[in-house]
């Protein structure tokens, strides 16, 4: 096994941006997904990340191609067996991940196994792993190389020699850690979701408009912006999916999410990516 090599799977917005950190911070990375194009998406992305850095003269010229050479991108999974640690950045889906979760575990026994969920429970993660005293959350934030948050979720069957393993990776990579328990929402999305969610409530009883809303926040709370700007930013979608998630897992009817926020969903204003949300984009 090698200790400088770890796996990531899945090669999308989490994965590049994870992939990238990692080979900036001097580890080899086998970058695995299932579609080829995914792969030579991220390829593109993680080489426009390097070259920003390089403009920013964060990085030289040849500590670019160090990193690139770094990188090893890979449609099979097995390719990743030799991994000391594998994270997983696939799609949020229970079933898909769980599967994945067992395959990894009979793959490399002794690697230890980090998702990047932000929402599912590690520890029926785990469940269904031959160890799952190695499985562990390591919840990265987007965009991965400029937020310096790292979210570190104890399953209930995670020893301490991995959450150990992941707190100095997480250090290494130049960012922070925070320890947080495995329960829904974890730390940041159950307390920025909610807010997010409550503006909406604001907006809906028509106590003040999305403007006066987003301005209360930024210049009375210092926010860098405002709530309702804020889930247009994330896609009012997922700040719905999250609200769900929160509200199912706790049955607390303090997260019950916004008629209006689900109206907003159904008739597919999602925020930025949609064009149009709290806010109107061009
Ligand atoms: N996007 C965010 O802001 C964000 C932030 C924190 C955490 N997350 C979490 O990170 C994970 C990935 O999210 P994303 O936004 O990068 O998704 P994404 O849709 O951008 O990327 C997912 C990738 O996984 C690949 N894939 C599909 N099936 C696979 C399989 N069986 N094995 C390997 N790869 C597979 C897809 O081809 C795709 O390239 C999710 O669990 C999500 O909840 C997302």
């Amino acid at each position: 096994m090698n200790k400088q090599q770890i796996g990531v799977v899945g090669a999308g917005t989490m994965g590049q941006g994870i992939a990238q950190v990692l080979i900036t911070n001097g580890f080899d990375v086998q970058l695995f997904d299932v579609a080829e194009s995914a792969l030579e998406r991220a390829r593109g992305a993680i080489g426009n990340g390097l070259e920003k850095l390089v403009s920013k003269q964060r990085l030289s010229g040849a500590e670019q191609q160090a990193a690139l050479q770094r990188l090893s991108t890979l449609t099979a999974l097995d390719g990743l067996a030799g991994c000391r640690v594998i994270i997983e950045a696939a799609p949020e889906n229970p079933e898909l991940k769980e599967q994945l979760f067992r395959d990894l575990s009979a793959l490399a026994p002794n690697a230890i196994l980090a998702s990047n969920t932000s929402s599912l429970s590690l520890t029926r993660l785990a469940a269904v792993c031959d160890s799952p005293e190695r499985v562990v959350g390591m919840h990265f934030f987007n965009p991965v190389p400029v937020l310096k948050l790292v979210e570190i979720i104890r399953a209930e069957q995670t020893s301490d020699a991995t959450v150990a393993h992941i707190e100095s990776l997480t250090q290494s990579l130049g960012k922070t850690a925070v320890a947080v328990a495995d329960m829904p929402g974890f730390a940041v999305n159950r307390l920025l979701v909610p807010m997010i969610n409550e503006a909406a409530f604001l907006l809906q009883e028509g106590a003040a408009t999305a403007e006066d809303i987003d301005t209360a926040m930024k210049l009375g709370a210092a926010h860098p912006m405002g709530p309702l700007a804020l889930g247009d930013l994330i896609g009012l979608d997922v700040c719905l999916a999250i609200m769900e998630v929160l509200f199912e897992g706790f049955g607390d009817p303090k997260y019950r999410p916004c008629p209006l926020l689900r109206r907003m969903v159904s008739a597919g204003y999602l925020g930025r990516k949609s064009g149009r949300g709290f806010h109107c984009y061009d």
